[in-house]
C-alpha cells in the first residue's frame, strides 16, 4: 500500500523536483545574464543569489502556474555591457524588452535561440551591424522593435517570413538599399509598419504594402522613397496615420484615396515632389485631424469640401502653387489650430471672423495675393499666437482690437498696403515680434509699445509715421528696432541708440541726437560737442576739397583721408554708432594700445570718445579684394548675432589693410587663462565655457542662414565675457581676405597647427564643419587637462591629441590626463567630456560627431538650466 502510493506520488515528486531545479537554474541563468551587464544605477541590485525568488526581481515576470520566467523587461535602466545569450535558455521567455539602454554591440545572433519570443524590443540602444537572417527563427514574433539604433545594410528578405508580425518597427536606423516587394507579401497581420528615418534606403514604394489591409500606421517618412504612390494604397482601409513626408515621391495622389481611407486621421505627404490638385475626397471620412501637403508642387484651388473636415486641427499647404480663394468655411472649422498657406498664389479676401468660435493659434499666409481688409474679428480669437500675412495686398485700417489676443507673440503684416494709425497695445503681454514694415501707416508710434515686457523685435520701417520716438521704448530690451524711412522727428532716447545691436534710424531727416547727422538743440555753426565738432570739421573739410560726403546709411561714412604721408584711401562702415572717425581710430593704433598679435596681425584696444573700449584687428588684404566684396562679406559676419559670438561693430577698409572693430572683453581669452600659471577654473566654469562656445559654433554652422565655418577655432579665440559667458571670435576671416591670404596667414602662425585636423594639409580638401569640430575637440582637451595645447617652445611633443590618445590607451590612463586641480567628484563628467573630445578629434572626419551632438552631450552634463536669453533666439521658429 504504502509503496504503491509512494509510486503513485513519484511522478508528482519528480515534476516538483524538476520545477525546483528549473527555477534554481533559471535564477542562475539570470545571474549569468546580469554578470555581463554594466548597471551603473544598480537597478538590478535585487538580482542576487540570496534573495528568495527570482520572480520578484526587477523586470522579471513568471507565469503563475509554473513559476517559470515569461518576461524580462529591463527598459530604461541605463544598462550597457553585453547582452548574454544565456537568457535564451529560459524556455518560456516570450517577452524581452531592453529598450532605452546603452547596449553598444552587434545584434546578438544568439537571440535567435529565444524561440519562444513573442515580442522583442531593443529600441533606442546603440546596436550596430546588420540584421542577421537568423531572425527568421523567431517565428512566433508578433512585435519586433529595433528602432533607433544604428543597424545598417539591407533589410533581409527573411524578415518577410515572420508571418505573425503585427508590429514591425525598424525606424531611425541606417538601413540601405531597395525594399524588395516579396518582403511584405506574408506580413499580412501588420498593424504598424515603421521604416521611417532610414535615409539611405533608395526604393520605390512597393505596391505590396497596399495589400497589408490591417495596417493602421504606416510611417515611411524620410526613407529614400521615390516614384509614385501606388494605386494599391486604396486597399489600406484601416489606415489612421500615413506619413510619407520627406521623400522624393512624385506624381499624383491616387484618385479615390480619401474615399478608401475613411479612418485617416493624419496624412503627411509634405516635402516630396508630388503634383496635381488637392485631393477632393480627403475629408470624406471626417476623421482627418492633420493634413500636411507642404513643400510639393500641387496646383489649383482648395475645394469647398474641405469644410467637411470637421475635426481638422492642422492644415499645412504652404510652399506649393495652390491658387484661388480659400473656402471661407475653412476658417471657422471649430478645431483648427494651425493654418499654413504661405508661399502659394492664393487670392481673394479673408472672412471677418466676427462671431465665429475659433481656436486658431497660428496663421501664416505670407507671400500670396490676398486682398481686402485684415479680418475685423482677429483680435477676438484669444488663442491666436502668431498671425503672419506679409507680402500680400491687404489694405485699409487695422482693426482696433487686432492686438487683443492675450497670447499674441508674433505679428507680421509687412509689405502690404495698410493705412491708418497703429492701434494701442493693451492686452498682448506676450508680444515678441512686431513687423509692420513697408505699408502706409500714419500717425505716431504708440507709446504703449514700451510696456510690452518681452517685445524684442520691432520693424516699422518704410511707413509714414510721424512724431517723436516715444521715450517709453527705452524700457524694452530690443534685438532689432527699425524705424527707417518714416517722418519721425525730435530727439532719439539715447539708450535706444547706444544699447542696440542694429538700430536703424536712417531716412528720418527730422530725428536728432548724439551720433546722428543732426545734433539736438544746436543750430549748426554754434555750440558743438567734441564729437559734433569732428563731424562738422570733416564735412567742411570735404566740401573744401571738393568731395561729396556720401552718407548712404547713418553709420556709413565714406571719406578720403587727409593724411598726406599715407595716401591710402580709407572707407569705413560702422554697424553700431561708434561716434569715432576712422582717422581717430587710425591714430589710436599705436604701440601702447597693442594687446597682442595673432595670425593676422596686431590687435589694439581703442577707447571711444564715449569711454567704451573696442578691439581693433588688422588683417592684411594682400589679395586686394574690392571694397564692395569685402563689405558684403563682412556684413555677413556682422549679422551673425548670438550671445556666444563677439560682436563685430564695424570695419575700415583700404587697399592693403582691413581693420575689424570688435567689442572688447576685458577678461581676455580662454587661451590667456590657460597660460596663466596656476590656472584653476572649477569644472562647472569650464563646462560653461565649453557649452557656450559649442553653442556659438552651432549657430554658425546650422542656424545662421549663410553658413559660416569658423576655421580658426582655438582657445585664444574664445573670449570670456561677463559672468564667464564665452564668446567666439575671429570666425570666418577667410571670407574677408580671401582664401589665399587666409591660408598664408594661418600658416605663418606657429603653434596653432595643433588645432588643425589631419586632413587640413590636403590642399584639395575644402574647409568643412568637421574641421571645426576637430579644433573644438582640441579646446575640450585643453579644458580637461587644464593645459594649453599651443606650446611653441616644445614643438616636438606638441600634438596634444596624440599625447592624450597614447595615455588613454595605456590601461587606466584616462584619469591621469584629467586636470588634478579639479576635485574627484567631477571626474565622471570629465571622463565623459574626454570621450567626447576624443570623438571630436577622430582622425576620420566622418567619425566626428556633429556640432549639434556635441552641444547636446555637453548640455546633458550641465548641472543647472540657464534661463533663456532675451534675444533673437526668442522668436519661435514656427511649427516643424
Ligand atoms: C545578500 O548578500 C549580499 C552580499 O552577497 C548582501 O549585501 C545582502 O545584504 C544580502 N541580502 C539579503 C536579502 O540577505
Ligand atoms: C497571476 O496572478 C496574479 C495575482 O494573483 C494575477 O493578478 C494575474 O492576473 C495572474 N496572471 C495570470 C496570467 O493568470
Ligand atoms: C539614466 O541616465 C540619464 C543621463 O544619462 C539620467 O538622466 C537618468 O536619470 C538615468 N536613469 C536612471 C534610471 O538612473
Ligand atoms: C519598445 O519599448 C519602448 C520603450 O519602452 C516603447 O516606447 C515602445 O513602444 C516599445 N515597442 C513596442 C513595439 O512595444
Ligand atoms: C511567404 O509564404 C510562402 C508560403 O508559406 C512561402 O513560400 C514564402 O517563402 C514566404 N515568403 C517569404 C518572403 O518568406
Ligand atoms: C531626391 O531627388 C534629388 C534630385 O532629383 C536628389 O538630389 C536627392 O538626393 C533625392 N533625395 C532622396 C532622399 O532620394
Ligand atoms: C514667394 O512665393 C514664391 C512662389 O509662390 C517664391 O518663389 C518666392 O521665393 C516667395 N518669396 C519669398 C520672399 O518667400
Ligand atoms: C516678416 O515678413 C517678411 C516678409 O515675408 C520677412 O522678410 C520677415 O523676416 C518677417 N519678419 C519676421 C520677424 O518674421
Ligand atoms: C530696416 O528697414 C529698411 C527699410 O525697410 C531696410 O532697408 C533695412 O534692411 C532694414 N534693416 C534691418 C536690419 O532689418
Amino acid at each position: 500500500m504504502a509503496s504503491s502510493s509512494a509510486l503513485l506520488l513519484l511522478p508528482l515528486f519528480l515534476s516538483f523536483l524538476s520545477t525546483l531545479s528549473a527555477s534554481s537554474s533559471e535564477s542562475d541563468l539570470l545571474l549569468t545574464f546580469k554578470s555581463s551587464i554594466d548597471d551603473p544605477t544598480s537597478a538590478l541590485s535585487n538580482w542576487s543569489p540570496n534573495s528568495t525568488t527570482h520572480c520578484d526581481w526587477t523586470g522579471i515576470t513568471c507565469s503563475n502556474a509554473t513559476s517559470l520566467v515569461t518576461s524580462v523587461d529591463l527598459h530604461n535602466l541605463n544598462l550597457s555591457g553585453d547582452i548574454s545569450p544565456s537568457i535564451c535558455r529560459l524556455p518560456h521567455l516570450s517577452h524581452l524588452n531592453l529598450a532605452n539602454n546603452f547596449f553598444n554591440q552587434l545584434i546578438p545572433l544568439q537571440l535567435s535561440q529565444c524561440t519562444a519570443l513573442v515580442t522583442l524590443n531593443l529600441s533606442n540602444n546603440l546596436l550596430w551591424g546588420t540584421l542577421p537572417d537568423q531572425i527568421v527563427l523567431l517565428s512566433d514574433l508578433t512585435a519586433l522593435d529595433l528602432s533607433r539604433n544604428r543597424i545598417a545594410g539591407q533589410i533581409p528578405l527573411s524578415l518577410g517570413s515572420l508571418a505573425s508580425l503585427q508590429v514591425l518597427n525598424l525606424g531611425s536606423n541606417l538601413f540601405s538599399g531597395f525594399l524588395h516587394p516579396p518582403l511584405f507579401r506574408n506580413l499580412t497581420q501588420l498593424v504598424l509598419l515603421d521604416l521611417s528615418q532610414n535615409p539611405s534606403l533608395a526604393s520605390e514604394l512597393p505596391q505590396e504594402i497596399g495589400s497589408l489591409s490591417k495596417l493602421r500606421s504606416l510611417l515611411l517618412q524620410r526613407s529614400g522613397l521615390y516614384g509614385p504612390i501606388p494605386r494599391s494604397f486604396l486597399g489600406l482601409r484601416e489606415l489612421k496615420v500615413l506619413d510619407l513626408s520627406q521623400n522624393n515621391l512624385s506624381g499624383k495622389i491616387p484618385l479615390g484615396f480619401g474615399l478608401a481611407s475613411l479612418k485617416l486621421a493624419t496624412l503627411d505627404l509634405s516635402q516630396n515632389m508630388l503634383s496635381g490638385s488637392f485631393p477632393t475626397d480627403v475629408c470624406y471620412g471626417k476623421s482627418l485631424i492633420e493634413l500636411s501637403l507642404h513643400d510639393n508642387s500641387f496646383t489649383g484651388p482648395i475645394p469647398n469640401i474641405i469644410e467637411k473636415c470637421s475635426r481638422l486641427e492642422r492644415f499645412q499647404v504652404q510652399d506649393n502653387s495652390f491658387a484661388g480663394a480659400l473656402p471661407s468655411g475653412l476658417w471657422s472649422l471649430p478645431g483648427l489650430k494651425l493654418f499654413r498657406a504661405e508661399n502659394n498664389q492664393f487670392s481673394g479676401e479673408l472672412p471677418d471672423l466676427v462671431g465665429v468660435s475659433s481656436r486658431l493659434e497660428q496663421v501664416q499666409i505670407d507671400n500670396n495675393s490676398f486682398t481686402g481688409r485684415i479680418p475685423r474679428g482677429l483680435g477676438l480669437v484669444h488663442t491666436m499666437y502668431r498671425f503672419s500675412a506679409s507680402l500680400n495686398g491687404f489694405s485699409g485700417n487695422l482693426p482696433e482690437n487686432i492686438f487683443d489676443s492675450p497670447v499674441l507673440s508674433i505679428i507680421n503684416l509687412s509689405h502690404n498696403s495698410l493705412t491708418g494709425s497703429i492701434p494701442e497695445f493693451s492686452t498682448c503681454r506676450k508680444l515678441v515680434s512686431l513687423s509692420l514694415a513697408d505699408n502706409s501707416f500714419t500717425g505716431n508710434i504708440p507709446p504703449s509699445l514700451g510696456h510690452l515686457p518681452v517685445l524684442t523685435y520691432i520693424d516699422i520701417s518704410d511707413n509714414s509715421l510721424s512724431g517723436k520716438i516715444p521715450s517709453e521704448l527705452q524700457n524694452l530690451k530690443l534685438a532689432l528696432f527699425n524705424v527707417s524711412f518714416n517722418q519721425l522727428s525730435g530727439s532719439v532716447p539715447p539708450p535706444l541708440v547706444s544699447g542696440l545691436p542694429a538700430s536703424f534710424l536712417q531716412g528720418n531727416p527730422g530725428l536728432c541726437g548724439p551720433g546722428l547727422p543732426n545734433p539736438c538743440n544746436v543750430p549748426p555753426g554754434k555750440r558743438r560737442s567734441n564729437t559734433n565738432r569732428l563731424i562738422w570739421a570733416l564735412i567742411v573739410m570735404s566740401i573744401a576739397v571738393g568731395f561729396m560726403v556720401l552718407t548712404a546709411g547713418l553709420y556709413v561714412v565714406y571719406r578720403l583721408s587727409r593724411n598726406k604721408s599715407n595716401p591710402c584711401t580709407w572707407k569705413s562702415v560702422f554697424f553700431y554708432p561708434l561716434r569715432i572717425t576712422e582717422e581717430e581710430l587710425l591714430m589710436a593704433l599705436v604701440e601702447k594700445n597693442a594687446i597682442g598679435e595673432g595670425a593676422f596681425g596686431k590687435v589694439h584696444v581703442v577707447q571711444l570718445p564715449g569711454g567704451e573700449f573696442v578691439a581693433v584687428k588688422r588683417l592684411l588684404n594682400s589679395s586686394n579684394l574690392s571694397f564692395r566684396k569685402v563689405k558684403s562679406e563682412i556684413k555677413i559676419l556682422a549679422k551673425a548675432r548670438h550671445r556666444n559670438l563677439t560682436k563685430l561693430l564695424g570695419f575700415c577698409y583700404s587697399k592693403g589693410t582691413i581693420l575689424l572693430i570688435f567689442e572688447y572683453l576685458r577678461k581676455g581669452s580662454l587661451g590667456d587663462a590657460l597660460r596663466r600659471p596656476g590656472f584653476s577654473f572649477e569644472w562647472s566654469l569650464r563646462l560653461k565655457l565649453a557649452i557656450g562656445s559649442a553653442q556659438g559654433l552651432l549657430y554658425l554652422h546650422k542656424d545662421y542662414v549663410s553658413q559660416i565655418l569658423h576655421r580658426n577655432m582655438k582657445s585664444n579665440n574664445i573670449l570670456i565675457g561677463d559672468d564667464f559667458e564665452p564668446k567666439i571670435s575671429d570666425f570666418g576671416f577667410d571670407r574677408v581676405i580671401g582664401e589665399t591670404s587666409y591660408k598664408s596667414s594661418v600658416a605663418s602662425e606657429l603653434g596653432s597647427y595643433c588645432y588643425m585636423p589631419p586632413e587640413y594639409g590636403c590642399s584639395s580638401k575644402k574647409p568643412t564643419e568637421e574641421m571645426d569640430v576637430y579644433s573644438f575637440g582640441v579646446v575640450l582637451l585643453e579644458l580637461i587637462t587644464g593645459r594649453p595645447a599651443e606650446q611653441p617652445e616644445a614643438r616636438e611633443t606638441l600634438d596634444v591629441v596624440k599625447l592624450v590618445r597614447r595615455k588613454v590607451n595605456m590601461t587606466n590612463g584616462a584619469p591621469q590626463i584629467l586636470d588634478p586641480k579639479i576635485s574627484g567628484t567631477a571626474q565622471r563628467d570629465m571622463l565623459e567630456v574626454l570621450e567626447l573630445a576624443l570623438r571630436c578629434t577622430a582622425i576620420l572626419p566622418e567619425k566626428r560627431p556633429s556640432i549639434i551632438e556635441v552641444v547636446r552631450s555637453l548640455q546633458s552634463l550641465e548641472p543647472i538650466i540657464y534661463p533663456p536669453m532675451c534675444s533673437g533666439e526668442l522668436l519661435p521658429s514656427g511649427q516643424q
